[in-house]
């Protein structure tokens, strides 16, 4: 049941490009062991998708593109497991065999897909998967093999990050064998699974009461070492949705590195405060949280379908005070041409390579081109929020992206073109202190544990 779903998800994945929506729809009558297992599988698969394609074109001597989609997608799955998880082979192989049959009928495809999954078992019982790795003789396009990550990616991630490679492979023996080991570093931070973090809403419950009814129902977890109110469930195999509190709005399940926006645009009550590009509204609503309803909120975005689950979103969590607008804010101010904010938020559109771990389809769905033209996009929301914003106010910019185009370009042309001033950061946890470079920040999951996020703070 399990592996037939996999399969069909993968299969849909690959012919529309997306992964979450699907995964969510075919999980919601499964048992929650039965949840977990699909996302682990479907998430795997789609995460080390280039690294099992070698083994398998390598086991198999066959193009995996010369596959039909329901092989492919079965040899992937089977490959998977063979390579990262403890699941006995038996159990593999029939469980996978058995699904993929209710989609391909030929005896002789199933033959060759048995055949290929018995050698990758033999080779992972031998230990000989390194072998077949090392058929790539380039040592950093193994790397981006072994780590599954496209080279265009992460060869522009060495080249930017060089400093950050280089601290992560000092156990290099020279400053090649630094890079490299630096570089798979990096890149398998983005492999591991991110950590389920929840907000308490203190605009529903205090947190003392939301720690007892998560102990009460035998939930575990940590609270974070420095941002407070954030909560990281520990147990294992947890499904978000049957969490207690869930309906009520008690929690917003939300990384702390995307908490730390709000944190530093440091919003207070009784302030005007403009949230740029707010839908689903995960900021607008810790804005809420952090002023008890008690500052005057502007809302903005431009697509009509994410402000009505932004809307849905304020009344569930009981963020009040908050005006909703839908506005293209690079055309047209619309109403707020006359306004002046204390602070504002743009957590502009971004590609979205900060948060990988998460999305792990964010691997093969981005280009240079799609970078370049998000760059545009962004550069437009900062050069006209400059007008909104009071003189001496505080603007926040934030990305959930890697590149530089959407974090330290942008950051040279508002400090240099657009009339933005360099804002400070004089609310900044201690532990992140060592990290600002003048108006920035950056956190990374091999470092802060967090989803990697690009801050800029602006005043004028
Ligand atoms: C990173 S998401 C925002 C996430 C949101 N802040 C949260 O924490 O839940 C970026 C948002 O920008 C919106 N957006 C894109 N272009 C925009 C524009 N020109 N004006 C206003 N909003 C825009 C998108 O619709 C999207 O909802």
């Amino acid at each position: 049941m399990v592996r037939e779903k996999a399969i069909k998800i993968l299969c849909l994945y690959e012919k529309t490009g997306e992964l979450k929506n699907i995964l969510d729809k075919f999980s919601k009558r499964l048992k929650s062991n039965e949840k977990a297992l699909l996302r682990e599988l479907v998430l795997g698969v789609v995460r080390y998708k280039r690294y099992l394609d070698f083994i398998i074109e390598n086991v198999s001597g066959k193009k995996i593109s010369s596959q039909k989609l329901e092989v492919k997608n079965a040899l992937r799955l089977i490959a998977y497991q063979f390579l990262f998880t403890n699941i006995p082979p038996y159990a593999i192989m029939n469980e996978t065999l058995n699904a993929l049959k209710k989609f391909i009928k030929q005896r002789k495809t199933i033959g060759f897909v048995n055949a290929v999954g018995r050698k990758i078992s033999k080779l992972v019982e031998e230990n000989k998967i390194e072998e077949i790795l090392n058929q790539e003789k380039d040592p950093f396009e193994r790397i981006c093999i072994k780590e599954s990550f496209p080279t265009w990616m992460a060869k522009r991630w060495k080249n930017f990050y060089l400093d950050e490679i280089l601290k992560l492979g000092e156990n290099g023996k020279d400053e090649e064998e630094k890079i490299l080991i630096g570089t798979q570093k990096f890149l398998h931070s983005f492999n591991e699974d991110a950590p389920l973090w929840l907000r308490v809403n203190r605009l529903k419950i205090v947190p003392e009461a939301f720690e007892k009814m998560l102990l009460d129902s035998g939930i575990e977890f940590e609270k974070h070492d420095f941002i407070e109110d954030m909560y990281k469930i520990v147990s294992k195999g947890i499904d978000i949705y049957s969490l207690p509190g869930y309906k009520e709005g008690l929690f917003y399940i939300q990384d702390p590195a995307s908490f730390l926006a709000v944190k530093l645009l440091d919003p207070k009550p009784g302030e005007k405060i403009l949230d740029l590009c707010a839908a689903p509204g995960g900021k607008t609503l810790a804005i809420a949280h952090l002023t008890n309803n008690e500052a005057e909120i502007y809302a903005v975005d431009i697509n009509a379908k994410k402000i009505l689950k932004l809307e849905e979103n304020l009344k569930k969590y009981g963020a009040t005070n908050v005006k909703v607008l839908k506005v293209d804010i690079t055309k047209d101010y619309g109403e707020l041409e006359n306004i002046k904010f204390d602070k504002i938020l743009i957590d502009a559109p971004c590609s979205g390579t900060g948060v990988i771990r998460r999305h792990p389809e964010g691997k093969w769905n981005k280009s240079l081109e799609q970078i370049e033209h998000l760059q545009g996009v962004q550069r437009k929301l900062l050069q006209r929020a400059y007008k909104l914003l009071k003189e001496g106010g505080k603007l926040v910019y934030t990305v959930c992206s890697l590149e530089k185009e959407e974090g330290e370009e942008n950051n040279d042309i508002a400090l240099k073109h657009m009339g933005y001033k360099e804002g400070s950061f004089e609310n900044i946890y201690e532990p992140l202190k060592k990290d600002i470079k003048k108006n920035t920040l950056r956190t990374f999951p091999f470092k802060h544990d967090l989803d990697g996020f690009f801050y800029a703070v602006y005043t004028k």
